[in-house]
Formats: C-alpha cells, structure tokens, sequence
C-alpha cells in the first residue's frame, strides 16, 4: 500500500493504558510519548535541605498582609480603556471584600466511572456546547461534515482539541458580547478520520485543526447561554502559515534562523498549545508544549536529546509534505529552535501579529500566567511539563502601565528568567515516599529564584543570553534547581499573590537511577500528582519565597495516603492528576484534571477547592467529563453562576469505526442521525449553567 492510501496510525497502540497516566494513544498523540521514552533530564541536580528555615514563621512568609495583596489587585485592574478581562487575572471585584462566599453553590456530585460517556454536572445545573470541533466560524464557510472533510473547510472551521480557554467581555456591549479564545493542542487522526481518506489530506486536515481559535459570543442578556457568532468581525483562526514575531534576545539570533528567515525574527506556526494565560491588558498568552513531537531530528545533539526530539518519523509524518519539520534537512536545522515558546496574541485585533516571547525561554511551556507586582512589573510564571523538569519565573524589565495597552503589550519581550529551587525544612527520613505527612505537620520550607537571565545579560555560565534563551532547560540544569513531577499550570492568586503549581504526577520519581521523593515532591511513583503553594518573600519580584503543599492528591476510600492542608480526608472530592488551574472572583481555586482515569480510575473532572478559612483543602467535584475526555480550560464566572470548560480528546481510545464516545451531540438510541451531525466525538467548549 503506498504512504498516499496507507492509514497514518495503524501502528499507534490502540488498546491499554502506558505507565501510570493517561491512554496509550494520548501519550502517543498529545507528547509523542514523552513519559514513555527516557527522563529528557539527565542532569545531576541533587535535592538539598535546610533544616534552619523551619523556624520561619508563617506570617514571615507571607511577606505582605491584605493590604499588599488588595494593592497587587488594584494596580492590575483593567481600565475603561482597556478591554474587560471577564473572569481574567486583570479583573477580580469581589477581591476587595476579601473571602466572601461564591454565589456558585452546588452540590458536588460523587466520582464518575471513567467509562460513562456523559457530561455530569450538579443537580440544578445543564450544560452545552458553545463551539465544537467543525463548527464554521467565518461567513461562507461550509457546515462540518464528518465524511467529507477538506484543509480548506477545517482552517475556517473551530479546531480540534480546545485546552486553553478565555471568554473576554467586548467594552461597550453590555456583556452582551464577549470574545472567546481557544487553542487547539493535537489531534487523533484515528477517530477524525474515516480509513477512505487519503493520507495526505488527513495530513493536511489535521494541520489545519492545529492552532488557535478567536470567536465572538453573543448572549441576550447575562442569564442566558453564550453562543457563536458565525462571520463575527473578530473571528479568527491562526493557522501553520501565520507568522509569529519572535521577540526578546533570541530575535535575530543564528540559532533560530533558517533558510525561510534568514533574519530570525519570524516564524510560521504554533504548535502543542496547551494551557495559557489572559494578561490583564486583554492578551492571550498560550504555552507551546509538546512541540517536539512534530520534528523529526538528528537526535543525538544536546538540544536533541534535552527536548526529546528524536530521528525516528513523526507520529503526523508532517515531514513528508514540508521539510520544516525534518531538521536534517538543509536550511532547517533550527527550525525546531522556532518552538517551545509563550505566544501572546490579541483577540481584539484580528489584523495584528501575535508573538512569540523568547525572554519567557523555551522549554514545554505548559502556559504563563501574569500577576503585576507592587512595583509595578510584570511577574510570569510557567512551568516545564516533563517529569524531572523545572519551574519558571519571568519578571519585566518595564512596569505595567495601567490604560496604555500599546506599552503593556511589549512588557513580556525584555526582563529577567530565573528558575525554581526548593528546599525542605523537615529531616530526610520523614519523607517517606508514601505521601505521609512529616512530624511539623507540613510539607513546607523556603525557596529561592536563580537567575538564568539577568538585565538582558546571561547569568549562567558559559552560554550566551541567547543560548539560555533558546536551550533554556540546558541553562537551567546548569545552576542546580529542583526537579519538580511535571509543573503544569501555574496560576498566582490575585487575592493573596500566592501562587499555585499543579504537579499532575511522575510515575518515574525514585525509580532506580532516578531522584526519590523529596519534601516538595514527597511520593515516589507519584500517580495522583499534588500542588504546591508558593508564597513570595516580599513583593512579587522578589528571588525568595517559601512553599507548602496545599495538597497531595488521590482517594482516601482507595486506602491512597493523601493531604489536604488538614481537611478531613473523608470529606473531600477524590482528585487525581491535577493540570489546569483557575480562581473564582472569592479567590478559590478550581482545578481540572488530566489522567485521573488512569490514577483513581475515575472520570476527569472539575473541582473547587476553598483556600482560605476552616474549610481551607476542602475540595468539592463540581463536573466530570465524558469517557477518554480530559478537562481544560476552566473559566469560573462565578458572578454570573456559570462554569466553561474545554472538553479535550473525548473518545481517545477508539477509533473512527468504533468511536468511544459521541460527546456533545448525543443521539437517542434508534435515531439517525442527521447529515453531517457528528458521529465521532467532537472536542467543545462547554458552558455549565443553572437550568
Ligand atoms: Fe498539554 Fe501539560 O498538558
Ligand atoms: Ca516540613
Ligand atoms: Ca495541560
């Protein structure tokens, strides 16, 4: 059979689970295997404690009261002439009450079988789609048609696996209007794709549903549903011929030119967009995660082997069709160094040129999310998704300027990188690699921020700034900071400017050969992942702080060791493999998960978790999503008692004969379905809301 008519995937693994995490073909799709292979990082940064810090107080660490945390509130507040960041980091009313309650009540619903092919949302509550995988987004474009799909339809057409999600309020539509962002991280040509279709127009459509997505909402007034608005003025799909401005040090480097741009400065594309950002200036921030997956390498330089590219074909064979994507390939050898960066893009602008911010470093940015400091700078934070990987802290040259958005949109193109070093303030030996809870009662200890790139200057030995910037996980390996089991998202608190990382999970820690627990990673194996609380010493730029784990995730019923900042255990929602986090405008955080069929054996969910008061660990389930799904993306307009989330990759497992799922359009049994009504599950934004 030539490569023309052959089926692109009969080789992937169609049936079981791989180690500890997610579905075989999940992990062979969405991170070309990447806990599969061998750990990226193989250098040998060692754990360190200081017993000394323990002796620090709380009220020390947390470096400023309620008054520094309502300014840091304040001084990010978007201004009339800004656009209104609903829901966004820039934009939190109900902070200067403080604590209060959320007038999103509900009742948690129980843990969901991993098998049922539902939405499950609390009593009183319904949900739907806002925008699904097909649906047409410019005038003119054709209705999806799962048999008869083209490029052409499928790059004016929403995208496929929707992770990072935003609505943002249009000024001056009354929240009548508002401009929802999504990206689009893989996808699985197995259940996409009837076996009919040539190969190289799988390969095309499939390129066409990578990317980003801007869509309008519209809605009567604020108790009714969101829906799309086909043809809107600010629709806009960003596709793998836009061209991204590199900013920052990088820009212009020989690293990263190529035989397309000699220059250096612009790149077409964006690839592996998994979780993001909103600024408080109404950008979008989107992290390029699992880029490595699409190139085919020598495999064997330091870059290489630091970023997992490999010699062997790509799972998309995108390489075929364009060399870009074989860096063997004579011109091209940095086209690689391309990827693996924040993208920030404008969803009120549907002309302007999004970037890609090298100052931020390239590793696989799960995302960044941006909190201004008192002084005035911006703060990112983002973390590496890749067990064994680090943590990232990037603070502007510049300050915030509140109302001059044209200035606030260069502030992530120049300023200082520094990465995570933890240490633990309990002995050695209590750290028993279970999860048990040590004798001061909690994971904790101090921190501090090494610095990779300091005034526009390399801080790491032997590497030029752009060399950092560009090979940042082989700087960081360099200044010794702390291997973390996975960092993906990474959200700081706008009511407390504490920050949260979720660490899904490392089913490698303390294998042979590999680091074993340690006080901020406290499990070995760890299948149920956990999250750490940070809390700057000072302001927000500080190159200090101190942590505690506010959880260690799993099933107290399953006999799991778990931790939830002393909530009891048999009053929690069961959580696994936390990934994407949010806060509500009472600052909780909402955590969706990533895995935990394969950790707790039940559904990915959606979950509130109360960080202040007595009932601070309580964590309650408030959605699960359908068989194979993973939830993304979760916006928690709260104000409004109405919850998004990006169902992703429904139905993974299947396959285009014998789908696992028909997420969102379900259809009664004995009903036909009606042409071009999906019957292959179809990745949505899905709005939960009273009804
Ligand atoms: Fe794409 Fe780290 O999840
Ligand atoms: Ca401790
Ligand atoms: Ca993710």
């Amino acid at each position: 059979m030539s490569e023309s008519t052959a089926r692109k995937f009969t080789l992937l693994p169609m049936l079981g689970h791989t180690k500890g995490k997610r579905s075989a073909v999940t992990c062979a799709l969405k991170c070309d295997n990447a806990c599969s292979g061998d750990v990226c990082n193989t250098s040998s940064n060692s754990y360190f404690r200081d017993i000394a810090s323990a002796t620090m107080s709380r009220r020390a660490a947390l470096g400023f009261g309620a008054a520094g945390a309502l300014a840091v509130v304040l001084g990010s507040a978007v201004t009339s002439a800004e656009p209104a960041v609903a829901g966004g980091p820039g934009l939190a009313p109900a902070a200067k009450e403080g604590f209060t309650k959320s007038k999103l009540k509900f009742t948690p619903i129980p843990s969901i079988d991993a098998a049922v092919d539902a939405v499950t949302v609390p009593e009183g509550f319904t949900w739907q789609p806002v925008i699904r995988w097909g649906d047409p987004i410019f005038n003119g474009t054709p209705d999806f048609d799962l048999n008869n799909q083209t490029a052409a339809a499928q790059e004016k057409q929403f995208g496929y696996n929707n992770d990072y999600t935003d609505i943002l309020e249009i000024p001056g539509s009354k929240g009548r209007r508002a401009v929802l962002f999504a990206n689009h991280e893989y996808t699985n040509e197995n259940i996409m794709f009837p076996a009919t279709m040539p190969a190289e127009q799988m390969r095309a459509v499939g390129q066409a549903a990578h990317g980003l997505s801007v869509v309008e909402l519209e809605r009567k007034n604020k108790n009714k549903p969101w829906t799309y608005v086909k043809g809107a003025p600010l629709n806009r799909r960003y596709l793998n011929n836009t061209v991204y401005e590199l900013t920052g040090p990088a820009a212009g480097s020989a690293l990263v030119t190529t035989a397309e741009d000699s220059k250096g400065r612009f790149i077409k594309g964006t690839l592996g967009n998994c979780a993001g950002g909103t600024t408080p200036w109404g950008t979008i921030l989107s992290g390029e995660e699992n880029f490595q997956g699409y190139f085919v390498g020598n495999g064997t330089s330091a870059g290489d082997k630091r970023y997992g590219i490999t010699s062997k074909p790509t799972a998309r064979k995108w390489e075929l069709d364009d060399p870009r994507f074989d860096t063997r390939t004579a011109g091209y050898e940095n086209e690689a160094n391309r990827f693996g960066y924040i993208v920030e893009v404008d969803p009120f602008d549907p002309t302007s040129m999004p970037k890609k911010h090298s100052s931020l470093g390239r590793f696989k940015h799960e995302g960044a999310n941006v909190i201004i400091a008192e002084s005035g700078h911006v703060v990112a934070y983002s973390g590496d998704d890749e067990r064994f990987d680090y943590l990232y802290k990037f603070v502007s040259k510049d300050k915030y300027i509140e109302g001059d958005r044209k200035h606030n949109m260069t502030l992530l193109s120049a300023g200082n990188l520094y990465v995570a070093k933890f240490t633990g303030n309990s002995p050695v030996a209590e750290i028993d690699g279970k999860g048990t809870v040590p004798a001061d009662g909690s994971f904790d200890g101090t921190g501090e921020w090494l610095p990779l790139v300091v005034d526009g200057a390399s801080a790491v030995k032997g590497m030029s700034v752009e060399e950092v910037l560009v090979y940042t996980r082989l700087a960081a390996d360099k200044v010794g900071p702390t291997k973390m089991d996975r960092a993906e998202d990474v959200e700081p608190s706008l009511h407390t400017g504490k920050v949260y990382v979720a660490c899904t999970n490392n089913s490698d820690r303390g294998k042979a050969g590999k680091e074993g627990a340690t006080e901020v990673n406290p499990r070995n194996l760890n299948r149920d992942g956990h999250i750490v609380e940070i809390t700057e010493t000072g302001d927000q730029t500080s190159t200090k702080f101190q942590w505690n784990l506010l959880m260690v995730c799993g099933d107290p019923a399953q006999g799991d060791v778990t931790y939830f900042s002393g909530f009891p255990v048999d009053k929690v929602s069961p959580i696994s493999c936390p990934d994407n986090l949010a806060f509500d405008s009472v600052g909780n955080l909402w955590i969706s998960t990533d895995g935990a069929p394969s950790g707790i054996g039940k559904a990915d969910g959606l979950f509130k978790v109360t960080l202040e008061g007595a009932e601070r660990g309580k964590v309650e389930q408030f959605l699960a999503v359908p068989r194979d799904g993973e939830t993304c993306g979760p916006i928690i307009h709260d104000e409004e008692r109405t919850v998004f989330v990006s169902v992703q990759h429904p139905g993974e497992d299947g396959s285009f004969d014998d789908q696992h799922s028909f997420f969102p359009d379900y259809v009664a049994e004995g009903t036909t379905p009606a042409r071009g009504q999906a019957r292959a599950p179809r990745p949505s934004v899905v709005q939960v809301f009273r009804g």
